[in-house]
């Protein structure tokens, strides 16, 4: 069974008093509701991290970082390694999200080493793959979204991936107020599934969460969540609003399977 996952990612918004504010009221929620074994993250910047993990401790809440460096330690100014972050108390990390591979030169190759660097840190890695609206339009959203998924994945077994997580994220549905429709978003859902049957094996499928992450709201929620193949989602402006956020995590407790 895969998990159930309502996971809020804060990009480079909120400062630190409203983002230590937001994940508090958040911690209290999910300390004092049940959740019907749905597992909620949120991502601060690194700025926020280990505040927020030290004020969210024990409070059925993970806390997740946006990224990491690829490299171990050094002299890299403005890096933060898995080291780092581990040594904040936070064991997830969000690997190869699209805002990551358009801005900031995260190429496949990187995307793959932080990857394999993650898990052999023991973190749980949230990686995000999804296609350009070009690649959409052109009929190569499943090619592309299959590249991204074996470049990342390659070399590992299934043995080190029980932890893994997917977000698949169409970059044209990002911040856009346009989402994948329900049936777009479950078509590719049930393919990345079927690629990991292939790579790897039919349990490994089972058991591995693939989020959907693109203009999820509390109004196109409901409909998403309900998708067989859909497993949670990956929420960037909604999280921000505590009343969205909760509101995302209870329809995740009604619709998530
Ligand atoms: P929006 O929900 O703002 O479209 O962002 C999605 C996202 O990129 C989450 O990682």
């Amino acid at each position: 069974m895969a998990r159930k996952i309502i996971a809020g990612n804060w990009k480079m918004n909120l400062l630190h008093h409203e983002a230590l504010e937001l994940v508090q009221k958040v911690g209290n929620y999910c300390q004092q509701t049940e959740l019907n074994k749905v597992e909620v993250i949120v991502a601060p910047t690194f700025l926020d991290l280990a505040a927020a993990a030290y004020l969210t401790k024990g409070a059925n809440l993970s806390i997740a970082a946006q990224n990491c460096s690829e490299h171990k330690q050094g002299a890299f100014t403005g890096e933060v390694s898995l080291d780092m972050i581990k040594s904040a108390q936070v064991n997830m990390v969000i690997i190869g999200h699209s805002e990551r591979r358009q801005f900031f030169g995260d190429t496949e190759e990187v995307v793959h080493t932080k990857l394999q660097k993650a898990l052999s840190a023991r973190m749980i890695p949230i990686l995000c793959i999804g296609e350009s609206l070009e690649d959409r339009k052109s009929g190569n959203h499943e090619k592309i979204v299959k590249q991204q998924l074996q470049s990342a994945l390659r070399g590992r077994a299934a043995e080190n991936l029980t932890e893994l997580i997917i977000a698949y994220e169409p970059v044209w549905a990002i911040g856009t107020g346009e989402t994948a429709s329900p049936a777009q978003a479950q078509e590719m859902h049930h393919f990345i599934r079927k690629q990991l049957n292939e790579m790897y094996d039919e349990a490994m499928a089972a058991r591995t969460s693939i989020l959907y992450g693109g203009s999820v709201k509390p109004s196109n929620a409901a409909e998403l969540f309900s998708q067989p193949d859909i497993n949670g989602g990956l929420i960037g402006g909604a999280s921000l609003k505590y009343e969205d956020f909760v509101s995302l995590i209870e329809i995740g407790k009604k619709e998530l399977r």
